[in-house]
Protein backbone atom coordinates (compact mmCIF):
# COMPACT_ATOMS: atom_id res chain seq x y z
CA UNK A 1 0.00 0.00 0.00
CA UNK A 2 1.18 2.98 -0.90
CA UNK A 3 2.17 6.16 1.82
CA UNK A 4 -1.57 7.71 0.62
CA UNK A 5 -3.82 5.19 0.61
CA UNK A 6 -2.22 4.36 4.49
CA UNK A 7 -3.57 7.66 5.07
CA UNK A 8 -6.68 7.25 4.06
CA UNK A 9 -7.15 4.07 5.38
CA UNK A 10 -6.11 5.54 8.93
CA UNK A 11 -8.69 8.08 8.74
CA UNK A 12 -11.56 5.85 7.56
CA UNK A 13 -10.86 2.53 9.35
CA UNK A 14 -10.07 5.14 12.58
CA UNK A 15 -11.91 3.20 15.57
CA UNK A 16 -15.21 3.26 14.29
CA UNK A 17 -17.62 2.18 17.32
CA UNK A 18 -16.02 4.54 19.45
CA UNK A 19 -16.84 7.52 17.12
CA UNK A 20 -20.67 6.44 17.01
CA UNK A 21 -20.46 6.23 20.61
CA UNK A 22 -19.37 8.89 21.36
CA UNK A 23 -22.12 10.92 18.80
CA UNK A 24 -24.44 9.06 20.39
CA UNK A 25 -23.46 10.45 23.79
CA UNK A 26 -23.55 13.70 22.30
CA UNK A 27 -27.02 13.22 20.54
CA UNK A 28 -28.59 12.05 24.09
CA UNK A 29 -27.09 14.66 26.06
CA UNK A 30 -28.69 16.99 23.66
CA UNK A 31 -31.63 15.42 23.85
CA UNK A 32 -31.78 16.01 28.11
CA UNK A 33 -30.65 19.47 27.89
CA UNK A 34 -33.55 20.36 25.23
CA UNK A 35 -36.36 21.46 27.70
CA UNK A 36 -33.89 23.90 29.55
CA UNK A 37 -32.31 25.27 26.22
CA UNK A 38 -33.17 28.62 24.70
CA UNK A 39 -35.73 27.76 21.27
CA UNK A 40 -33.05 30.48 19.98
CA UNK A 41 -28.74 30.34 20.09
CA UNK A 42 -27.92 32.77 22.23
CA UNK A 43 -25.57 35.65 20.82
CA UNK A 44 -22.89 34.26 22.79
CA UNK A 45 -23.07 31.10 21.51
CA UNK A 46 -23.39 32.39 17.69
CA UNK A 47 -19.87 33.66 18.57
CA UNK A 48 -18.60 30.33 17.81
CA UNK A 49 -19.36 30.58 14.41
CA UNK A 50 -15.98 31.17 14.47
CA UNK A 51 -14.53 28.16 15.12
CA UNK A 52 -16.21 27.01 11.99
CA UNK A 53 -14.85 29.78 10.18
CA UNK A 54 -11.55 28.08 8.62
CA UNK A 55 -9.99 27.40 4.95
CA UNK A 56 -10.44 24.33 3.38
CA UNK A 57 -8.10 22.14 5.17
CA UNK A 58 -5.22 20.93 3.57
CA UNK A 59 -4.31 17.77 6.04
CA UNK A 60 -6.74 15.17 7.46
CA UNK A 61 -7.23 15.53 11.43
CA UNK A 62 -8.64 13.04 13.50
CA UNK A 63 -12.03 12.20 13.08
CA UNK A 64 -13.08 12.40 16.82
CA UNK A 65 -12.39 16.06 17.01
CA UNK A 66 -14.65 17.02 14.56
CA UNK A 67 -17.50 15.16 16.43
CA UNK A 68 -16.35 17.20 18.82
CA UNK A 69 -16.43 20.26 17.65
CA UNK A 70 -19.89 19.33 16.65
CA UNK A 71 -21.46 18.18 19.84
CA UNK A 72 -19.12 21.07 21.85
CA UNK A 73 -20.18 23.62 19.84
CA UNK A 74 -22.55 23.44 16.95
CA UNK A 75 -25.04 21.83 19.17
CA UNK A 76 -25.00 25.00 21.07
CA UNK A 77 -25.86 27.43 17.73
CA UNK A 78 -28.92 25.26 16.99
CA UNK A 79 -32.43 25.82 16.82
CA UNK A 80 -34.30 24.01 19.39
CA UNK A 81 -37.27 23.27 16.60
CA UNK A 82 -37.90 20.01 18.61
CA UNK A 83 -38.46 21.59 22.39
CA UNK A 84 -41.70 22.67 23.37
CA UNK A 85 -41.45 25.99 22.87
CA UNK A 86 -40.49 26.91 19.52
CA UNK A 87 -43.51 27.97 17.79
CA UNK A 88 -41.89 29.49 14.23
CA UNK A 89 -42.82 28.50 10.31
CA UNK A 90 -44.07 25.17 10.63
CA UNK A 91 -41.45 22.80 11.79
CA UNK A 92 -42.80 19.87 13.77
CA UNK A 93 -40.60 17.70 16.45
CA UNK A 94 -39.38 14.99 16.36
CA UNK A 95 -40.90 11.60 17.89
CA UNK A 96 -37.90 9.43 19.72
CA UNK A 97 -39.10 6.23 17.38
CA UNK A 98 -38.58 7.98 14.52
CA UNK A 99 -35.30 9.65 15.20
CA UNK A 100 -34.62 6.25 16.71
CA UNK A 101 -35.17 4.61 13.67
CA UNK A 102 -33.34 7.12 11.30
CA UNK A 103 -30.50 6.51 13.50
CA UNK A 104 -30.97 2.92 11.81
CA UNK A 105 -31.98 3.93 8.88
CA UNK A 106 -28.84 6.22 8.13
CA UNK A 107 -26.49 3.05 9.50
CA UNK A 108 -28.14 0.88 6.89
CA UNK A 109 -27.63 3.67 4.52
CA UNK A 110 -29.84 2.06 1.94
CA UNK A 111 -30.72 3.63 -1.58
CA UNK A 112 -34.23 3.71 -1.88
CA UNK A 113 -34.02 3.72 -5.96
CA UNK A 114 -34.68 0.34 -6.28
CA UNK A 115 -36.00 -3.23 -4.85
CA UNK A 116 -32.96 -4.42 -5.91
CA UNK A 117 -31.26 -2.14 -3.98
CA UNK A 118 -32.66 -2.21 -0.85
CA UNK A 119 -35.68 -4.90 -0.70
CA UNK A 120 -36.41 -3.16 2.99
CA UNK A 121 -37.02 -0.06 1.74
CA UNK A 122 -39.36 -1.16 -1.14
CA UNK A 123 -40.67 -3.28 1.57
CA UNK A 124 -41.61 -0.04 3.82
CA UNK A 125 -42.34 2.42 1.32
CA UNK A 126 -45.30 0.19 -0.15
CA UNK A 127 -46.70 -0.43 3.75
CA UNK A 128 -46.70 3.32 4.22
CA UNK A 129 -48.20 3.89 0.52
CA UNK A 130 -51.00 1.99 1.81
CA UNK A 131 -51.47 2.78 5.56
CA UNK A 132 -51.39 6.41 4.54
CA UNK A 133 -53.70 6.54 2.06
CA UNK A 134 -56.27 4.67 4.48
CA UNK A 135 -55.40 6.94 7.51
CA UNK A 136 -56.45 10.00 5.31
CA UNK A 137 -58.99 8.20 3.74
CA UNK A 138 -57.35 8.76 -0.05
CA UNK A 139 -58.74 7.07 -2.62
CA UNK A 140 -57.77 2.67 -2.87
CA UNK A 141 -54.90 2.42 -5.06
CA UNK A 142 -53.95 6.15 -4.91
CA UNK A 143 -50.02 6.00 -5.67
CA UNK A 144 -47.23 7.75 -2.70
CA UNK A 145 -43.56 8.85 -3.19
CA UNK A 146 -41.64 9.88 -0.72
CA UNK A 147 -39.80 13.38 -1.53
CA UNK A 148 -37.90 15.71 0.47
CA UNK A 149 -40.59 17.95 1.57
CA UNK A 150 -43.73 19.37 0.36
CA UNK A 151 -41.77 22.39 -2.04
CA UNK A 152 -41.28 18.70 -4.12
CA UNK A 153 -44.25 17.16 -3.34
CA UNK A 154 -46.14 20.15 -5.03
CA UNK A 155 -43.88 20.23 -7.77
CA UNK A 156 -44.35 16.18 -8.57
CA UNK A 157 -47.48 16.43 -8.44
CA UNK A 158 -48.19 19.84 -10.49
CA UNK A 159 -45.65 17.79 -13.05
CA UNK A 160 -48.10 14.74 -13.52
CA UNK A 161 -51.21 16.94 -13.38
CA UNK A 162 -49.89 19.22 -16.24
CA UNK A 163 -48.82 16.13 -18.11
CA UNK A 164 -52.22 14.23 -17.81
CA UNK A 165 -53.98 17.61 -18.57
CA UNK A 166 -52.20 17.64 -21.56
CA UNK A 167 -52.09 13.77 -23.19
CA UNK A 168 -56.28 14.95 -22.96
CA UNK A 169 -55.63 17.12 -25.49
CA UNK A 170 -53.80 14.98 -27.54
CA UNK A 171 -50.11 16.52 -25.68
CA UNK A 172 -47.56 14.35 -24.65
CA UNK A 173 -45.09 16.11 -23.20
CA UNK A 174 -42.81 13.06 -22.96
CA UNK A 175 -42.59 12.87 -26.69
CA UNK A 176 -43.30 16.67 -27.75
CA UNK A 177 -41.96 18.80 -24.74
CA UNK A 178 -44.28 22.04 -23.93
CA UNK A 179 -43.06 24.25 -26.63
CA UNK A 180 -45.93 25.17 -28.82
CA UNK A 181 -47.98 23.03 -26.52
CA UNK A 182 -52.21 24.08 -25.40
CA UNK A 183 -52.60 26.49 -22.92
CA UNK A 184 -53.67 25.17 -19.10
CA UNK A 185 -55.77 27.45 -17.05
CA UNK A 186 -54.29 27.25 -13.56
CA UNK A 187 -56.34 28.52 -10.41
CA UNK A 188 -54.93 28.86 -6.74
CA UNK A 189 -56.27 30.68 -3.86
CA UNK A 190 -54.37 34.19 -3.29
CA UNK A 191 -53.07 33.11 -0.19
CA UNK A 192 -51.60 29.73 -1.66
CA UNK A 193 -48.25 29.12 -0.35
CA UNK A 194 -45.16 30.57 -2.07
CA UNK A 195 -44.12 27.00 -2.76
CA UNK A 196 -47.29 27.20 -4.95
CA UNK A 197 -45.63 29.46 -7.48
CA UNK A 198 -42.38 28.42 -6.74
CA UNK A 199 -43.76 24.38 -8.62
CA UNK A 200 -45.84 26.45 -11.30
CA UNK A 201 -42.96 28.86 -12.76
CA UNK A 202 -40.92 25.34 -12.52
CA UNK A 203 -43.51 23.66 -14.80
CA UNK A 204 -44.13 26.24 -16.99
CA UNK A 205 -46.85 28.00 -15.72
CA UNK A 206 -46.27 32.03 -15.59
CA UNK A 207 -47.15 34.29 -12.95
CA UNK A 208 -49.12 36.10 -15.04
CA UNK A 209 -51.45 32.69 -16.75
CA UNK A 210 -52.63 32.07 -13.17
CA UNK A 211 -55.77 33.40 -11.80
CA UNK A 212 -55.75 34.32 -8.34
CA UNK A 213 -59.14 33.52 -6.47
CA UNK A 214 -59.75 36.29 -3.61
CA UNK A 215 -60.18 35.36 -0.49
CA UNK A 216 -61.90 35.58 3.06
CA UNK A 217 -61.09 37.01 6.20
CA UNK A 218 -59.64 33.58 7.45
CA UNK A 219 -57.43 33.33 3.75
CA UNK A 220 -60.10 30.56 2.21
CA UNK A 221 -60.72 30.98 -1.25
CA UNK A 222 -63.71 32.53 -1.96
CA UNK A 223 -65.62 30.02 -4.14
CA UNK A 224 -68.15 32.99 -5.38
CA UNK A 225 -65.02 34.70 -6.86
CA UNK A 226 -63.94 31.93 -9.06
CA UNK A 227 -64.17 31.83 -12.14
CA UNK A 228 -65.44 28.24 -13.22
CA UNK A 229 -62.97 25.22 -14.48
CA UNK A 230 -62.89 23.55 -17.55
CA UNK A 231 -61.48 19.91 -18.66
CA UNK A 232 -57.92 22.08 -19.33
CA UNK A 233 -58.06 23.47 -15.39
CA UNK A 234 -55.42 22.56 -12.84
CA UNK A 235 -56.76 23.96 -9.56
CA UNK A 236 -55.00 24.02 -6.41
CA UNK A 237 -56.45 24.44 -2.98
CA UNK A 238 -55.31 24.48 0.02
CA UNK A 239 -55.68 22.25 3.09
CA UNK A 240 -54.09 24.55 5.70
CA UNK A 241 -53.03 28.14 5.43
CA UNK A 242 -49.69 28.84 6.70
CA UNK A 243 -50.76 31.65 8.65
CA UNK A 244 -54.39 30.92 10.03
CA UNK A 245 -54.14 27.52 9.41
CA UNK A 246 -57.68 27.95 7.84
CA UNK A 247 -59.14 24.94 4.91
CA UNK A 248 -60.77 25.79 1.65
CA UNK A 249 -63.94 24.83 0.63
CA UNK A 250 -62.42 21.99 -0.80
CA UNK A 251 -65.52 19.68 -1.62
CA UNK A 252 -67.27 22.39 -2.61
CA UNK A 253 -64.19 23.24 -5.46
CA UNK A 254 -63.61 19.20 -6.40
CA UNK A 255 -67.57 19.06 -6.76
CA UNK A 256 -67.06 22.05 -9.40
CA UNK A 257 -63.77 20.09 -10.69
CA UNK A 258 -65.18 16.79 -11.01
CA UNK A 259 -67.89 18.01 -13.44
CA UNK A 260 -65.67 19.55 -16.44
CA UNK A 261 -62.87 16.55 -15.82
CA UNK A 262 -60.70 19.27 -14.10
CA UNK A 263 -57.20 18.40 -11.85
CA UNK A 264 -57.66 19.34 -7.98
CA UNK A 265 -54.25 19.16 -6.03
CA UNK A 266 -54.38 19.87 -2.03
CA UNK A 267 -51.60 21.52 -0.56
CA UNK A 268 -51.98 19.76 2.75
CA UNK A 269 -48.16 20.70 3.75
CA UNK A 270 -49.34 20.17 7.37
CA UNK A 271 -53.20 20.52 7.34
CA UNK A 272 -53.97 17.34 5.54
CA UNK A 273 -53.00 15.33 8.92
CA UNK A 274 -56.47 16.74 9.88
CA UNK A 275 -57.97 13.88 8.07
CA UNK A 276 -56.41 11.63 10.31
CA UNK A 277 -58.55 12.72 13.48
CA UNK A 278 -62.16 12.51 13.85
CA UNK A 279 -62.50 16.05 15.59
CA UNK A 280 -60.53 17.51 12.81
CA UNK A 281 -61.76 15.26 9.37
CA UNK A 282 -64.38 18.03 8.73
CA UNK A 283 -62.07 20.46 8.00
CA UNK A 284 -60.76 17.99 4.94
CA UNK A 285 -64.36 17.27 3.58
CA UNK A 286 -64.11 16.38 0.34
CA UNK A 287 -60.32 15.83 -0.23
CA UNK A 288 -60.74 12.12 -1.80
CA UNK A 289 -62.70 13.55 -4.20
CA UNK A 290 -59.39 15.70 -5.50
CA UNK A 291 -56.75 14.12 -7.96
CA UNK A 292 -53.62 14.53 -6.22
CA UNK A 293 -52.18 15.68 -2.33
CA UNK A 294 -48.87 16.83 -0.52
CA UNK A 295 -48.07 17.02 3.03
CA UNK A 296 -44.77 16.85 5.25
CA UNK A 297 -44.75 14.35 7.51
CA UNK A 298 -41.52 15.81 8.95
CA UNK A 299 -44.61 18.69 10.23
CA UNK A 300 -47.87 17.19 11.72
CA UNK A 301 -46.70 14.05 12.02
CA UNK A 302 -42.91 14.72 13.80
CA UNK A 303 -41.05 12.78 11.98
CA UNK A 304 -37.26 14.22 11.30
CA UNK A 305 -36.97 16.69 8.24
CA UNK A 306 -36.85 15.06 4.54
CA UNK A 307 -40.22 14.06 4.87
CA UNK A 308 -42.52 15.34 2.03
CA UNK A 309 -44.97 12.82 0.62
CA UNK A 310 -46.80 12.78 -2.62
CA UNK A 311 -49.77 11.10 -3.52
CA UNK A 312 -51.48 10.79 -6.80
CA UNK A 313 -55.14 9.26 -7.56
CA UNK A 314 -54.43 7.67 -10.59
CA UNK A 315 -50.55 5.67 -10.40
CA UNK A 316 -50.17 6.05 -14.21
CA UNK A 317 -49.98 9.11 -14.28
CA UNK A 318 -47.48 9.77 -11.42
CA UNK A 319 -45.29 6.89 -12.96
CA UNK A 320 -45.19 8.41 -16.07
CA UNK A 321 -44.11 11.68 -15.13
CA UNK A 322 -41.66 10.11 -13.27
CA UNK A 323 -40.52 7.74 -15.69
CA UNK A 324 -36.83 7.02 -16.61
CA UNK A 325 -34.91 4.44 -18.04
CA UNK A 326 -31.59 2.78 -18.91
CA UNK A 327 -29.78 -0.46 -19.97
CA UNK A 328 -28.30 -1.14 -15.75
CA UNK A 329 -31.44 0.18 -14.30
CA UNK A 330 -32.97 -3.58 -12.88
CA UNK A 331 -36.84 -2.75 -12.23
CA UNK A 332 -38.80 -5.80 -10.67
CA UNK A 333 -42.15 -7.18 -9.88
CA UNK A 334 -41.78 -5.77 -6.43
CA UNK A 335 -41.89 -1.58 -5.49
CA UNK A 336 -39.03 0.29 -7.33
CA UNK A 337 -39.18 3.61 -5.39
CA UNK A 338 -37.87 5.91 -8.16
CA UNK A 339 -40.87 5.77 -9.82
CA UNK A 340 -42.92 7.72 -8.01
CA UNK A 341 -40.48 10.74 -7.26
CA UNK A 342 -37.78 12.87 -9.10
CA UNK A 343 -35.08 11.53 -7.37
CA UNK A 344 -33.65 8.20 -8.04
CA UNK A 345 -30.97 7.55 -5.27
CA UNK A 346 -32.39 8.93 -2.21
CA UNK A 347 -32.03 7.90 1.59
CA UNK A 348 -34.77 5.18 2.59
CA UNK A 349 -37.32 7.97 4.01
CA UNK A 350 -40.17 5.64 4.94
CA UNK A 351 -37.85 4.06 7.34
CA UNK A 352 -38.75 6.14 10.14
CA UNK A 353 -42.28 6.64 8.55
CA UNK A 354 -43.27 3.61 8.90
CA UNK A 355 -41.77 3.25 12.29
CA UNK A 356 -43.91 6.33 13.73
CA UNK A 357 -47.03 4.63 12.01
CA UNK A 358 -46.55 1.46 13.16
CA UNK A 359 -45.70 2.67 16.96
CA UNK A 360 -48.64 5.31 17.44
CA UNK A 361 -51.04 3.33 15.00
CA UNK A 362 -54.47 4.85 14.58
CA UNK A 363 -55.27 5.83 17.19
CA UNK A 364 -52.14 7.54 18.46
CA UNK A 365 -51.80 9.10 14.90
CA UNK A 366 -54.80 10.52 16.05
CA UNK A 367 -53.92 11.77 19.65
CA UNK A 368 -51.01 14.00 18.23
CA UNK A 369 -53.24 16.01 15.83
CA UNK A 370 -55.78 16.76 18.61
CA UNK A 371 -53.24 17.13 20.97
CA UNK A 372 -51.46 19.60 18.58
CA UNK A 373 -54.83 21.36 18.24
CA UNK A 374 -55.42 21.44 22.05
CA UNK A 375 -52.42 23.21 22.68
CA UNK A 376 -53.31 25.91 20.03
CA UNK A 377 -56.25 26.44 21.46
CA UNK A 378 -55.24 26.51 25.08
CA UNK A 379 -52.17 29.02 23.95
CA UNK A 380 -55.01 31.29 21.90
CA UNK A 381 -57.13 31.16 24.76
CA UNK A 382 -54.33 32.18 27.35
CA UNK A 383 -53.78 35.09 25.20
CA UNK A 384 -57.00 36.13 24.52
CA UNK A 385 -58.06 36.35 28.46
CA UNK A 386 -54.73 38.72 28.79
CA UNK A 387 -55.79 40.96 26.13
CA UNK A 388 -53.82 39.71 23.28
CA UNK A 389 -56.28 39.95 19.95
CA UNK A 390 -56.13 36.59 18.08
CA UNK A 391 -56.69 37.57 14.40
CA UNK A 392 -57.67 34.06 13.56
CA UNK A 393 -60.30 31.21 14.05
CA UNK A 394 -57.98 28.59 15.66
CA UNK A 395 -59.20 25.68 13.70
CA UNK A 396 -55.77 23.87 13.76
CA UNK A 397 -52.15 24.47 14.87
CA UNK A 398 -52.37 27.39 13.53
CA UNK A 399 -52.50 31.06 15.83
CA UNK A 400 -52.09 34.83 14.46
CA UNK A 401 -51.57 37.05 17.42
CA UNK A 402 -52.15 40.78 17.14
CA UNK A 403 -51.81 43.87 19.81
CA UNK A 404 -53.57 47.12 20.47
CA UNK A 405 -51.18 48.66 17.57
CA UNK A 406 -48.87 47.74 14.85
CA UNK A 407 -45.91 49.23 16.43
CA UNK A 408 -46.85 47.41 19.97
CA UNK A 409 -47.06 43.94 17.78
CA UNK A 410 -43.84 44.28 16.17
CA UNK A 411 -41.99 45.22 19.25
CA UNK A 412 -43.92 42.69 21.75
CA UNK A 413 -42.57 40.02 18.86
CA UNK A 414 -38.95 41.12 19.57
CA UNK A 415 -39.37 40.76 22.87
CA UNK A 416 -40.50 37.85 22.33
CA UNK A 417 -37.23 36.25 20.42
CA UNK A 418 -34.83 38.00 22.51
CA UNK A 419 -37.14 36.56 25.51
CA UNK A 420 -34.74 33.21 25.84
CA UNK A 421 -38.08 31.24 26.72
CA UNK A 422 -40.02 31.10 23.18
CA UNK A 423 -39.23 31.82 19.56
CA UNK A 424 -42.22 33.03 17.11
CA UNK A 425 -41.91 34.21 13.81
CA UNK A 426 -43.90 37.53 12.02
CA UNK A 427 -46.20 37.78 9.30
CA UNK A 428 -48.93 40.27 7.85
CA UNK A 429 -52.44 39.55 8.05
CA UNK A 430 -54.56 41.53 5.76
CA UNK A 431 -52.09 44.38 5.85
CA UNK A 432 -50.93 43.92 9.41
CA UNK A 433 -48.49 42.98 11.22
CA UNK A 434 -48.86 40.02 13.35
CA UNK A 435 -47.17 37.52 15.72
CA UNK A 436 -47.45 34.11 13.75
CA UNK A 437 -48.17 30.76 16.46
CA UNK A 438 -47.83 27.43 15.04
CA UNK A 439 -47.73 24.38 17.86
CA UNK A 440 -46.20 21.66 15.57
CA UNK A 441 -44.24 19.87 18.26
CA UNK A 442 -45.51 16.72 20.79
CA UNK A 443 -43.26 18.50 23.93
CA UNK A 444 -45.52 21.60 23.47
CA UNK A 445 -47.15 21.17 27.18
CA UNK A 446 -49.50 23.41 28.98
CA UNK A 447 -47.17 24.56 31.08
CA UNK A 448 -44.59 25.22 28.74
CA UNK A 449 -47.28 27.52 26.69
CA UNK A 450 -47.69 28.78 30.59
CA UNK A 451 -44.22 30.17 30.71
CA UNK A 452 -44.39 31.29 26.93
CA UNK A 453 -47.63 33.69 27.75
CA UNK A 454 -45.74 35.00 30.65
CA UNK A 455 -42.90 35.98 28.09
CA UNK A 456 -45.57 37.53 25.77
CA UNK A 457 -47.00 39.60 28.52
CA UNK A 458 -43.72 40.45 29.64
CA UNK A 459 -42.58 41.72 25.98
CA UNK A 460 -45.67 43.88 25.63
CA UNK A 461 -44.97 45.49 28.68
CA UNK A 462 -41.70 46.33 27.89
CA UNK A 463 -43.07 47.13 24.66
CA UNK A 464 -45.38 49.87 25.99
CA UNK A 465 -42.98 51.36 28.31
CA UNK A 466 -40.63 52.04 25.67
CA UNK A 467 -43.37 53.88 23.44
CA UNK A 468 -44.50 55.89 25.95
CA UNK A 469 -41.20 57.01 26.78
C1 LIG B 1 -49.13 25.25 3.13
C2 LIG B 1 -47.68 24.96 2.83
N1 LIG B 1 -47.35 24.48 1.64
C3 LIG B 1 -46.07 24.19 1.31
C4 LIG B 1 -45.05 24.37 2.22
C5 LIG B 1 -43.63 24.03 1.84
O1 LIG B 1 -43.20 22.92 2.58
P1 LIG B 1 -41.66 22.47 2.66
O2 LIG B 1 -40.99 23.53 3.48
O3 LIG B 1 -41.67 21.15 3.33
O4 LIG B 1 -41.12 22.42 1.27
C6 LIG B 1 -45.36 24.87 3.49
C7 LIG B 1 -44.30 25.10 4.48
O5 LIG B 1 -44.54 25.49 5.60
C8 LIG B 1 -46.71 25.15 3.82
O6 LIG B 1 -47.06 25.59 5.02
Amino acid sequence: MNKQSQLLEMKITENEAALLKCATSYAVEYLEQLSEMPPFPSEESLEKCSLFEELLPEHSCEASQVINLLGEHGSKMTVAHTGGRYFGFVCGGVLPVALSARWIADTWDQNNALYAMSPIASVLENLCERWLVELLHLPNHTAAGMVGGSSVAIITALTAARNAILLKTGWDVHLRGLFGAPRLRVIIGEQAHSSVLKALSMIGIGVDMIERVPVDEQGRMRLECMRLPDANTLIVVQAGNVNSGSFDPIDEICQIAEKVGAWVHVDGAFGLWAAASRRTKYLCKGIERANSWSTDAHKTLNAPYDSGIVFCKDRDQLVRAMQASGAYIEYSSARDNMLYTPEMSRRARSIELWAILKTLGREGVEALVDQLCHMATYFSERLSDVGFIIGNEVVFNQIIVQCESQATTIATLEGIKKSGVCWCGGTTWFGKPAIRVSVSSWRTDEEAIDLCVDAFISARECARRNSSK
